[in-house]
């Protein structure tokens, strides 16, 4: 397939760009913005290879995706653009709302002008936390930050095309993702390279909140599989084999590290954090796919790629990053 991958320089859209090519064949053109979190070096593997093009913009900006389009010559959208981090849209939110709005809406209007099939990344965070039980695709969007908020309205309106103009668009909702290449922003990157450095290990509140972990491969193999087989229309949620408590991942990095246990710092809790996310994605497993990871096995294979990839991380620890840290956390990283 010809592909216009949006927002895939990040986390999981590198990971699923480099499925593509590798993997199926594609013929994939790249559309990103570059924010901080998005790096052309998390593609640069694909950088000579003639099945690949990289173009910086917006997706909000209108011709940069007419550009990107005629570049293309696409069979399909895939989205993932977005901002991602929930502690960065409680202190600013104003970027959530432009990139999930603005340009889900500019992408759909593109993607209904060529008659294309559109596919949105997106998270379990729409449904909000639930103490018990797990969120199916019918489940009520109840979010809680403007991260999962500013999805939920970018998910509604991708309904909306489906609904009013026909358009052959598809979500698919993943649980939280965990891998090689995401940015040590978020819980397991920065307990990894703090446990590392001989960091402090900062734990929001008790630590006792649960995430549903997926690996970044599965999640892209089930993208795929939405991609290539789901039904115009339909949401497919894809939730990863294991759900764990944060306290109980920051120990398995502490073994894996050789970290000590003394460096686990309680912190003040985020503002309206959730307690528990949980996913069931028999919908997605209909169509022929599983997670292919168990949690342990993969954290223990991520904690070597970080081990490993200096080269990946150091630019990112020793530059803006460093300042987030402080005013996010209180206290510089060593
Ligand atoms: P990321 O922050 O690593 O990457 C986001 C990418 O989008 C970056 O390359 C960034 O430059 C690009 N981008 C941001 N704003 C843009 C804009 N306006 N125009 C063009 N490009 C823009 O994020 P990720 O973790 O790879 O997440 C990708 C998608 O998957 C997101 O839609 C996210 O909501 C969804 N998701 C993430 C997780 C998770 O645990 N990380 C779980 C479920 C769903
Ligand atoms: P995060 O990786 O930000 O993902 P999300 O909030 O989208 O689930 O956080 C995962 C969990 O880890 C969440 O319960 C918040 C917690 N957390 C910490 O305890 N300390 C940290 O420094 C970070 C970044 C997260």
């Amino acid at each position: 397939m010809k592909l216009l991958i949006c927002g895939g320089a990040g986390f999981i859209g590198s990971t699923f760009v480099r499925q593509r090519v590798k993997e199926h064949g594609d013929e994939v053109t790249v559309l990103d913005k570059l924010t901080y979190a998005g790096r052309e070096e998390n593609l640069q593997d694909l950088a000579e290879d003639p099945s690949f093009r990289f173009l910086r913009g917006a997706i909000e900006d209108r011709e940069a995706v007419s550009a990107a389009i005629d570049a293309a010559a696409p069979q399909a959208i895939v989205n993932f653009a977005a901002e991602t981090h929930v502690d960065r849209s409680i202190a600013e939110p104003d970027a959530f709302v432009s990139t999930h709005a603005l340009g889900t809406y500019v992408l759909l209007e593109a993607a209904r002008e060529h008659e294309l099939r559109y596919v949105q990344v997106s998270t379990d965070e729409v449904y909000g936390s639930i103490e018990e039980g797990t969120f199916t695709e019918d489940s009520p969007l109840a979010p809680s930050s403007p991260y999962s908020a500013t999805k939920a309205g970018a998910d509604l309106l991708v309904a909306s095309y489906f609904h009013t103009y026909g358009l052959p668009t598809l979500i698919c909702r993943g649980s939280n993702n965990y891998g090689p290449y995401q940015y040590p922003e978020k819980l397991i990157p920065l307990m990894i390279l703090n446990a590392l450095h001989g960091d402090a290990l900062p734990v929001y509140g008790d630590g006792m909140q649960v995430r549903n972990w997926i690996h970044a491969g599965d999640f892209s193999a089930a993208i795929g599989h939405v991609l290539a087989h789901g039904v115009p229309g339909e949401v497919y949620n894809a939730g990863g084999p294991d759900e764990e408590a944060n306290m109980t991942v920051v120990r398995r990095i502490i073994a894996f590290t050789g970290a000590s246990e003394s460096q686990i710092e309680h912190v003040t809790d985020r503002p309206g954090h959730d307690r528990r996310y949980s996913l069931s994605s028999q919908k997605v497993r209909a169509l022929g796919w599983s997670p292919q990871v168990r949690f342990e096995e993969g954290l223990e294979q991520t904690v070597a790629w970080y081990r490993d990839n200096a080269w990946w991380w150091e630019p990112i620890r020793s530059g803006d990053y460093r300042a987030y840290y402080e005013r996010q956390y209180g206290q510089s990283l060593g």
